[in-house]
């Protein structure tokens, strides 16, 4: 038997309805905030992340599925959004309109990891962009979007760490400070860390290394050293977030796994996810318009992983009822009542009722066991009187009442399926 490719899943029909769920609410809750879709292909020439996600990142140097196609073009399965949608931008000149411009995103992404739960290889992220604002309220917006959502979900428990990352001067600084204080401790440092220290030395706060936690816990605080401009962004969406009773916490050692962030980044966590606790996490990019050959576009913005957002419903049972097949199932009997049946379906599914009717030539007996498996609420019975009379009787499934009435006042009849 063929296997699907490990670290990738099927979506079936029983999963779907929860798909759909969210899929509405990021929709609906995007549209409230004015931000509209973008959709950008599945791969793009792999400078696009090289440059824009950064080479010094776990995603760029290990997780890509990078391949060279037939003309010995260098493509990547995107790994994320947000270096796409930029790319997308710049080319179709979307950002150069004078004001900001709001976005959002749904759709598979792909990184080589090591699958475990809450982690695949092909994963999905529902995510939103703020172009072209380097204000602090973007950045509060954005957090207030991704809430929404999470509250329309339903789900109450999570927490949202947040942290800033300051402006290039202020990280550069904080880089040589901290390169100073790990070095010292080097030999102590796990494997990972220490090929960190050059290239990315703030990935070594959020090793899951014992000996690295125990290290860090000592290190310099990038807080201490954010100039007065990063220090006035910070307290700016704090001090909005207070003011619209946003609960977060701020986590000094959150640096986020993507080099195109600067000043305020952020993560959502849900103790229902075990060691993947992290189900969205964004970020000021101030830079990326830039690195990917635009004009300077200040922007902020931040994803789920649809799949972490499930879990979390999954465990918290908070996923949605399952929709029955058919709502309505009409069950004739023999040849000509069949024709019949079908001329009421096709009037009915015409007004976008949900019906279903049998396809195997199964007796009026199974075909109304078939209507209850699918927990129709109507069953439409045409046996030998109704084709006689020309008329229907309809069974409530649920009440058990049933009435005849004549197949032409069908088209006004209103069925209950509240
Ligand atoms: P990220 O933190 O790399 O950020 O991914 C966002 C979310 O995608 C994660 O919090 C996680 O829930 C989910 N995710 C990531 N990798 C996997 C995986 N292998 N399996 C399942 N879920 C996964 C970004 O991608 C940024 N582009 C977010 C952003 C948008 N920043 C600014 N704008």
């Amino acid at each position: 038997m063929i296997q699907a490719i490990r670290g990738t899943k099927d979506i079936l029909p029983i999963e779907i309805g929860n798909w759909y769920f969210l899929e509405n609410i990021f929709r609906n809750v995007s549209d409230s905030f004015g931000y509209q879709e973008l959709r950008t292909p599945i791969f793009e020439k792999t400078e696009v992340f090289s440059r824009g996600i950064g080479d010094g990142t776990d995603i760029v140097n290990k997780e890509m599925y990078t391949f060279e196609d037939r003309g010995g073009e260098s493509l990547t399965l995107r790994p994320e959004a947000t270096a796409a949608l930029v790319r997308s931008v710049i080319q179709n000149k979307l950002a150069n309109t004078g004001t900001y411009q709001k976005f959002w995103y749904f759709g598979p992404f792909f990184r080589y990891e090591r699958p475990q739960k809450g982690r695949f290889r092909q994963f999905h992220q529902f995510g939103a962009e703020c172009l072209a604002t380097e204000h602090p309220e973007a950045d509060v917006e954005v957090i207030l979007l991704a809430n929404a959502i999470i509250k329309a979900a339903g789900i109450t428990e999570y927490k949202l760490l947040i942290n800033s990352l300051g402006n290039d001067a202020s990280r550069a600084n904080y880089r040589l400070a901290l390169i100073d204080y790990l070095s010292a401790q080097k030999e102590s440092l796990s494997e990972d860390s220490r090929n960190r220290l050059d290239i990315n030395p703030l990935r070594v706060l959020d090793s899951k290394d014992n000996k690295d936690i125990e290290i860090v816990k000592n290190a310099p605080v990038l807080k201490d050293y954010l100039d007065e401009e990063s220090k006035a962004h910070f307290d700016r969406v704090i001090s909005l977030l207070d003011e619209l009773e946003v609960k977060y916490e701020i986590s000094p050692k959150l640096v986020r796994g993507l080099d195109y962030y600067s000043h305020t980044v952020f993560e959502f966590q849900s103790s229902a996810l075990g060691a993947q606790d992290s189900f969205g996490g964004g970020g000021r990019y101030n830079k990326l318009f830039t690195e990917l050959g635009g004009k300077e576009t200040p922007s902020v913005g931040f994803a789920f992983g649809v799949e972490r957002l499930l879990l979390i419903l999954e465990e918290l049972k908070l996923l949605p009822a399952q929709k029955p097949e058919n709502d309505i199932y009409v069950v004739v009997a023999g040849e000509e009542a069949k024709n019949y049946g079908f001329k009421i379906a096709h009037l009915l599914r015409d007004k976008m009722y949900r019906v279903g009717i049998d396809l195997n030539n199964r007796s009026m007996k199974a075909q109304m066991r078939a209507a209850n498996k699918v927990e129709a609420t109507y069953a439409l019975v045409i046996g030998e009187d109704e084709l006689k009379s020309e008329t229907v009787t309809i069974k409530n499934m649920k009440d058990s009442t049933q009435q005849t009435i004549p197949f032409s006042e069908l088209n006004s009849f209103h069925f209950n399926l509240a």
